[in-house]
C-alpha cells in the first residue's frame, strides 16, 4: 500500500500514532504535576524497561502533559561520558531563562542567576559570558554536589512558585549516570521536595537503574516509583497495530494481527516495524491479510538485524561476543553467570571483566544476583542469527 500514508513509525524516541497501554502512567503522572503545582508532595516515576519499549516516547508524553499544565520542561539524555555538574547548570540557566520570558527583573531572578553563577564556579563550568551577575555567595558553592544541586534547584523551584509555574526535567538513560551523580540527583531531589516547590524529575532507564539508585541513595524509594515498562498486553499490541490502520480506512485481518502480536512478543518497537513491512508488502487497497504479515516477516527481521540489533555489536570486543554467543546458545534468558562461564570453559572470576562490560555499555543487566541477561528483547534470537556456532 501507498508507503507514504504508512502509519507506523519504528524509530528511537519516535511518537507513535497510537500510545496504547500506558494510560495509568500517565494519569498518574498528571495527578502529580497538580499535586505539586499546589504545594502537595507527590512521588515521581522512575521508568525503568528494556530497549524499545517506548520509555523515550513516555518521558516526552509527560513533557507534554506538564507543557499543557503550564510547566516549563525541559529534557536531558544521560550518556556514559557526561558533564553532569554542566548539564545540570545548563538545564537550570534555561529554565530558569524560560520561567521569566517576558519578566526578566525582580530579586528572584537576580538571585537564581547569581545561583547558577555560584554553581558555575565552584563546579567548573564555563558560562559563555552569558550571565552578567556576580555570584551569590553561600548558595551551592560549597563543593558538595548534593549540597550545591539542591539549593540550585529550590533557588529555580522558588522563582517559578513566584511566576506561577512549574519546572519538570526528564532525564533519559539514566543508567549511564555514576553512583556518585546519582547520589547527588536523588539527594538534591529529595531537598526539593521537602521545600515543596514545583520542580520535577522524571527518569528512565534500563532495568540495571533501580538497583543502582537504590545502592546510591537507601531512601530513593520514598521519592520514586519504578514502573516497570514492559510489552504491550495482546489486546493492547493489537490496537497499536490496527488504530492507526483504522485512521487510514485500512483494516486487519484478525488472523494477521494475532500472527503480528505472536512475532513481536508485543514490544513496541516490533510492533513498529512489523506494521510498517506489513503496510509496504500488503497490496491493499484496504486490508492487511495474515499473508501479508508473513510476506513481510523476513523483510522486518531483516530490517531490525541490521540496524536496531546490529548496532547493539558494532562496538563489541571479541571476549564479548563469545560472551553473547554463550549466553544466547542456552535459549531466552536470564542466564546464570556460572553457565556462561561453564560453556566458555572458563571461571567467572576470569569472565568478570567482560561480562561487566557488556552492563557498563548496556547491553546485559543483572536481574538477580548471579544472573544474567540482554537488555534488548529477543537479543538471543538475533545473536543466534548473526553469530551461529563457530
Ligand atoms: N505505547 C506504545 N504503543 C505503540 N508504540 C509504541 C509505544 N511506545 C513506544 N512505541 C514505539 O516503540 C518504539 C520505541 O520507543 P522508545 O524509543 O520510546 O523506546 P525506549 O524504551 O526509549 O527504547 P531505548 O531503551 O532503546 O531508548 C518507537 O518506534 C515508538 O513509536
Ligand atoms: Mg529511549
Amino acid at each position: 500500500m501507498d508507503p507514504v500514508r504508512n502509519p507506523y513509525s519504528p524509530g528511537a524516541g519516535t511518537r507513535p500514532h497510537a500510545l496504547v497501554g500506558r494510560e495509568a502512567e500517565l494519569e498518574a503522572f498528571d495527578i502529580a504535576v497538580q499535586r505539586l503545582a499546589i504545594g502537595k508532595s507527590s512521588k515521581s516515576m522512575l521508568l525503568t524497561g528494556l530497549r524499545g519499549v517506548g520509555k523515550t516516547v513516555l518521558l516526552n508524553e509527560f513533557g507534554l502533559i506538564a507543557a499543557d499544565r503550564g510547566w516549563i520542561h525541559e529534557a536531558l539524555e544521560a550518556n556514559d561520558e557526561i558533564n553532569f555538574p554542566r548539564a545540570m547548570a545548563t538545564l537550570a540557566r534555561k529554565s530558569a531563562l524560560r520561567i521569566s520570558a517576558g519578566k526578566r527583573t525582580g530579586a528572584r531572578f537576580t538571585k537564581i542567576l547569581g545561583v547558577i553563577k555560584s554553581f558555575q564556579i565552584t563546579w567548573k563550568i564555563p558560562d559563555g559570558g552569558s550571565i552578567d551577575v556576580e555570584p551569590f555567595a553561600g548558595i551551592s558553592d560549597s563543593g558538595v554536589l548534593d549540597a550545591d544541586l539542591g539549593e540550585l534547584l529550590v533557588e529555580l523551584g522558588e522563582l517559578a512558585r513566584e511566576r506561577d509555574r512549574g519546572v519538570l526535567f526528564t532525564l533519559d538513560e539514566m543508567q549511564y549516570l555514576s553512583k556518585e551523580q546519582l547520589a547527588a540527583l536523588v539527594q538534591a531531589f529529595h531537598t526539593v521536595a521537602q521545600r515543596q516547590v514545583p520542580v520535577m524529575l522524571t527518569g528512565a532507564g534500563l532495568p540495571t537503574l533501580h538497583g543502582l539508585i537504590g545502592a546510591a541513595r537507601s531512601y530513593a524509594e520514598r521519592l520514586f516509583d519504578f514502573p516497570d515498562i514492559d510489552s504491550l498486553s495482546p489486546q493492547a499490541a493489537a490496537a497499536a497495530l490496527d488504530q492507526p490502520a483504522q485512521d487510514e480506512d485500512v483494516k486487519w485481518d484478525a488472523a494477521a494481527i494475532d500472527r503480528a502480536v505472536e512475532v513481536t512478543g508485543g514490544y513496541p518497537y516490533f510492533l513498529q516495524e512489523f506494521g510498517k513491512q506489513a503496510w509496504d508488502v500488503a497490496p491493499g487497497p484496504e486490508i492487511i491479510t495474515r499473508q501479508d504479515i508473513d510476506d513481510a516477516i523476513p523483510i522486518a527481521v531483516a530490517e531490525l538485524d541490521s540496524g536496531f540489533f546490529r548496532v547493539r555489536i558494532d562496538r563489541t570486543s571479541d571476549s564479548e561476543r563469545l560472551y553473547l554467543r554463550a549466553m544466547a546458545q542456552q535459549g531466552r534468558g536470564p542466564y546464570t553467570s556460572g553457565s556462561v562461564a561453564t560453556a566458555l570453559d572458563k571461571t567467572t572470576r576470569q569472565l568478570g571483566p567482560v561480562r561487566d562490560g557488556l552492563i557498563k555499555r548496556g547491553l546485559c543487566y543483572s536481574p538477580r544476583w548471579g544472573e544474567i541477561d540482554f537488555t534488548v528483547p529477543m537479543f538471543d534470537e538475533f545473536v543466534r542469527r548473526a553469530m551461529p556456532e563457530a
